[in-house]
């Protein structure tokens, strides 16, 4: 069974695939409005969203399927002490396809390897987040014309941000990208995401790290702007501390390049004052739009590579997956600390790390 948890489960092809198909969705909307008809989405949202949960489910309605789900772990059998695993057994016997959101890290990895359908990731914790991702692949082969020879700035909350993450991950496969990460020391990128950029650099993409925003403004074809994730803190004064670092207004918008996009996978808060809204490479709105198509072209291709996949009777682990149940993740917030999962693992460069969520054992 085909799944979609980190962005790397799709091939560099197979992205182009799945931009190409909602390209055409976007030029033939009445062509594709019942390709899903009869299929049945369920979106399982244990965390706050609006933006990914519409779009998931009006995606589905575009295609003339159907939804069920909820939108609040509170209205869920998980108050009850119902485990991932169970949830998404039970969801396999009345829907065609899983969207799921979750604030532990690596939640719909286990998901995957329980249920009979396919599950997509709408983010896990502070870990990934794929089909933001493909969103704003889609945007920025719309707005830019490419995917290759691009530099990029990442700006704000690179610890916590999820999207970045993964857009990283996904961007580091195209040629010619310089990124340029742009925050205090304190929202630095995650340790295995630094990792992953010191693997990067051997295969040739170019990373820095810059304090303002300032000083790199005029080489940038892409600015990816995050809002500080205030709800993963567990410090409030922290917070408080870093939370206005970057503000993108008028001013300095003034040393970016005539044609550079501004991206942002929303919700905002003060990263980006409304007078940027008037900017035309203010891209963040059509970014919005983009999502949707991205995930109406995600859900059917998906749907059509598990047509008749029936999932293997011991989960498939992938390759280069071992479970150890005697070791221990040490992240409190991956899935592993708090459901009684198999503790799965890989190794790379001489470190053992958590198949759910990355951290180093
Ligand atoms: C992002 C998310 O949930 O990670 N939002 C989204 O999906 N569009 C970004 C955020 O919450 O800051």
């Amino acid at each position: 069974m085909r799944h979609l948890i980190d962005p790397t489960n799709l091939s560099v092809s197979e992205v182009g695939e799945i931009i190409s198909l909602a390209e055409r969705i976007i030029a033939d909307r009445p062509g594709y409005s019942q390709v899903c008809r009869g299929k049945k989405l369920a979106t399982l949202f244990y965390e706050p969203s609006t933006r990914t949960r519409l779009s998931f489910e009006s995606a589905m309605l575009e295609l003339g399927g159907s939804v069920i789900g909820f939108s609040d772990a509170a209205s869920s059998s998980v108050t009850k002490g119902e485990t991932v695993a169970d949830t998404v057994r039970v969801v396999s016997c009345f829907a065609d396809i899983i969207a799921m959101r979750h604030f532990k890290e690596g939640a719909p990895l286990v998901a995957s390897q329980y249920a009979r359908i396919p599950v997509i990731n709408a983010g896990d914790g502070s870990h990934s987040h794929p089909t933001q991702t493909l969103t704003d692949l889609l945007t920025i082969k719309r707005e830019k014309g490419r995917l290759d020879h691009l530099t990029i700035g990442f700006c704000g909350d690179l610890k916590f941000g999820r999207t970045v993450h993964s857009l990283i991950k996904a961007m580091s496969r195209y040629e010619g990208i310089r990124m340029i990460l742009i925050s205090p020391e304190a929202l630095r990128l995650p340790e295995y995401m630094l990792h992953e950029i010191e693997n990067q650099k051997q295969k040739g993409v170019e990373f820095r790290e810059v304090r303002t925003m300032e000083e790199v403004m005029p080489e940038l074809d892409i600015l990816y702007m995050t809002r500080v994730q205030k709800e993963r803190f567990t410090n409030e004064s922290e917070y408080e501390r870093v939370k206005d670092s970057f503000i993108l207004d008028p001013e300095k918008m003034r040393a970016a390049k005539s044609d550079m996009i501004v991206l942002h996978p929303l919700p905002r808060v003060n990263e980006i004052t409304r007078e940027v809204d008037n900017d035309p490479r203010a891209a963040y709105f059509r970014q919005v739009e983009n999502g949707k198509f991205v995930r109406m072209a995600l859900m059917y291709t998906l749907l059509q590579w598990n047509e008749g996949a029936r999932p293997a009777a011991v989960p498939d682990l992938g390759p280069g997956l071992f479970i150890d149940n005697t070791k221990r993740c040490p992240n409190p917030r991956c899935i592993s600390a708090t459901e009684n999962v198999d503790r799965v693992f890989y190794r790379v460069d001489d470190a053992c790390r958590c198949a759910y969520c990355d951290a180093k054992i």
